[in-house]
């Protein structure tokens, strides 16, 4: 196969930022994708309902001239959010998700929750009106070894709260281990699960083997390579729980080649095109259309999209090392292989 028309992909976890580095780097998207689901870990986070609307309109008031495309709003759950907020929030249309970031488990999340008993309410009426619940599923525990907390996560917190919470939707997003492949396996259609276009490629020999790689570093961080073949065969697999969501999430270069450097791979820009060659590689091609457009939209009980994108075969494509924001430069995600699918509207 040389040319592969798709109905027009989604991003189901998306980091668009704010102000300078949302303008620069908003039409990396919206080149290819129609829909994102919007990560609400801004400083301040995303809390309510008012935050979700005036943050969708910076976005909208971001999109470059003639660009069409549609943020999927999510709330940043806190101990203290209330229940009635999120519900009209769900029910006007603005938000699709919540998101649940476990205190200090990535960027941003120290508003987080400490005490998942605390947002028990929240979750009933989520379970209650069907809203999904987007996880980071991590513990934090520091005891608890790096590559350990999502498996840790599953057991610990992640089982508990399904089964405490009957008829709770669940995302588990960017997941990077086989446990997890395991754990969406066993449940019913109210778990879905994202994977990362990084976390197809990359394990963790990349980020620590011939000195250490600031841009590959991200998290939940890449695991060893048993885990990314797992995460390959469920992506390629064809099963509707499985769909793409980025985590595409810039900083500066500044800030990713530092003594402590932020965890963010920045993908929008070569997503399609490395994800045509890895189901290329597995010989799955057929099938990355219902994991980039058509299982998101049907877990999230949303129309497909109308419009479609081309793949042709050709040439490697070169795309821009760095993306150019105001906020300063952007290394985009390298995978380290040649990029044959060129991609068009
Ligand atoms: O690598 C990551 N970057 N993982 C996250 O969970 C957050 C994200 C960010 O906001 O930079
Ligand atoms: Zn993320």
């Amino acid at each position: 196969m040389t040319k592969l028309t798709i109905r027009r992909p989604d991003d189901w976890h998306l980091h668009l930022r704010d102000g300078a580095m949302l303008q620069g780097i908003l039409p990396e998207t919206a080149r290819h994708f129609a829909r994102a689901i919007i990560m609400p870990n801004l400083v301040p986070p995303v809390v309510t309902g008012e935050q979700a609307a005036a943050y969708r309109d910076r976005i909208l008031a971001a999109l470059p001239e003639g660009a069409v495309f549609e943020p999927l709003m999510t709330l940043y759950l806190t101990e203290d959010t209330d229940p009635a907020d999120v519900a009209a929030a769900a029910e006007s249309g603005l938000v699709k998700a919540v998101k649940l970031y476990p205190a200090g488990a990535t960027t941003n999340s120290h508003s987080g929750v400490r005490d998942f008993d605390n947002v028990r309410p929240v979750l009933e009426k989520m379970a209650e009106i069907g809203l999904p619940l987007c996880l980071h599923g991590e513990v934090t525990d520091s005891d608890v070894d790096i590559f350990d907390r999502e498996a840790v996560f599953i057991d610990r917190v992640l089982d508990p709260i399904r089964r405490a919470t009957p008829g709770l939707r669940v995302v588990m997003e960017h997941i990077t281990t086989s446990d997890a492949v395991a754990y969406a396996r066993s449940a019913g259609d109210d778990l879905g699960a994202t994977i990362t276009t990084h976390h197809l490629v990359i394990n963790r020999n990349h980020i620590l083997v011939g000195g250490i790689k600031p841009h590959y570093y991200c998290l939940p961080v890449a695991k060893r390579e048993t885990h990314r073949l797992a995460l390959r065969e469920a992506a390629t697999s064809g099963e509707a729980r499985f769909f793409l969501g980025t985590d595409s999430a810039p900083h500066i270069d500044a800030l990713k080649e530092h003594a402590c450097g932020c965890a963010g791979c920045f993908t929008a820009t070569n997503t399609m095109s490395i994800l045509a060659e890895v189901f290329e590689q597995e010989g799955v091609l057929d099938r990355l259309e219902g994991f980039a457009s058509l299982h998101g939209p049907a877990f999230y009980r949303l129309p497909v999209n109308e419009g479609t994108l081309t793949l042709t075969k050709g040439e490697p494509v070169s795309y821009p090392e760095k993306i150019l924001t105001g906020a300063g430069p952007v290394t985009v995600f390298d995978p380290g292989f040649p990029l044959h699918w060129h991609v068009s509207n």
